[in-house]
């Protein structure tokens, strides 16, 4: 009885450090939503990130019509920053082998048993060589009945059961036909293991993370992953020696 007490307090003080850990980053994303409501402070901001941007990232799009600072939101960020804060994926350590499940055959499988697949995307065209692409679907970042947004280009709700979240997974296969996607277990374990919400670039090589991009959107940068790929392909070539 009384070390289940002692159990329960030890697992309230964690909480209450993990809470004052994250508040600082949590109240800045927080004011920085309260901002991006003014209109004139938004699209002055969303330019500037745009003319800072590499061709190849996704430009970071919010139309007039979305508001930014909602209970929604606050919630969605907070629990993003939460996951990366406990994700178990980091940089030169093992890259966590988590439970996912095959679109169309419905079956459970491993993640780093899944990354030999097709390579439709341009980037994945371009480093198919040196490189297998698997897409993660995890949870919906702006599921219809949650943060929504107008810019997203699909109506889904949150994932109530696993057959949500593949359905969600063959509309996005019907976009993209030759990609490789698996879904994240209803447990969520490989959104969590990886901090992945809202989205997130990994490269993993002899199961150890070689790379880890930043929290999405505005960690989300294509162009540095293609910058990771083009190092590791120079690094791939023999050396020649000149004599
Ligand atoms: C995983 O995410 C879905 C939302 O897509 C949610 O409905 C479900 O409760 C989550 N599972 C756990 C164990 O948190």
């Amino acid at each position: 009885m009384q070390d289940s007490g002692g159990v329960a307090v030890a697992r309230a003080l964690k909480h209450a450090a993990l809470c004052l850990l994250l508040l600082p980053r949590f109240l800045l994303a927080a004011v920085m939503l309260w901002l991006l409501d003014f209109l004139c402070i938004r699209r002055k901001l969303l330019l500037k990130m745009g003319q800072a941007q590499d061709a190849d990232d996704p430009p970071v799009c919010v139309s007039d019509a979305n508001r930014m600072f909602t209970v929604e939101s606050l919630c969605a960020v907070w629990y993003g920053h939460k996951l990366d804060f406990l994700k178990s994926a980091h940089l030169g350590h093992t890259a966590p082998n988590t439970e996912v499940v095959l679109v169309h055959e419905r079956r459970r499988v491993r993640l780093l048993d899944c990354v030999k697949g097709k390579r439709p995307l341009k980037l994945v065209r371009q480093f198919a060589d040196i490189a297998d692409f698997l897409v993660v679907y995890i949870e919906e970042a702006h599921p219809s009945d949650g943060w929504m947004s107008t810019d997203a280009p699909y109506q889904i709700p949150k994932h109530q059961c696993l057959e949500d979240r593949l359905r969600a997974a063959r509309l996005m296969l019907s976009e993209l036909p030759a990609s490789s996607v698996v879904v994240d277990s209803m447990d969520n374990s490989s959104n969590a293991a990886y901090g992945a919400y809202f989205e997130r670039l990994y490269v993993v090589r002899d199961a150890q993370v070689v790379y880890q991009g930043g929290r999405g959107p505005e960690g989300y940068r294509i162009s540095e992953l293609r910058h990771w790929l083009e190092e590791y392909r120079g690094s791939l070539r023999p050396a020649v020696l000149h004599v």
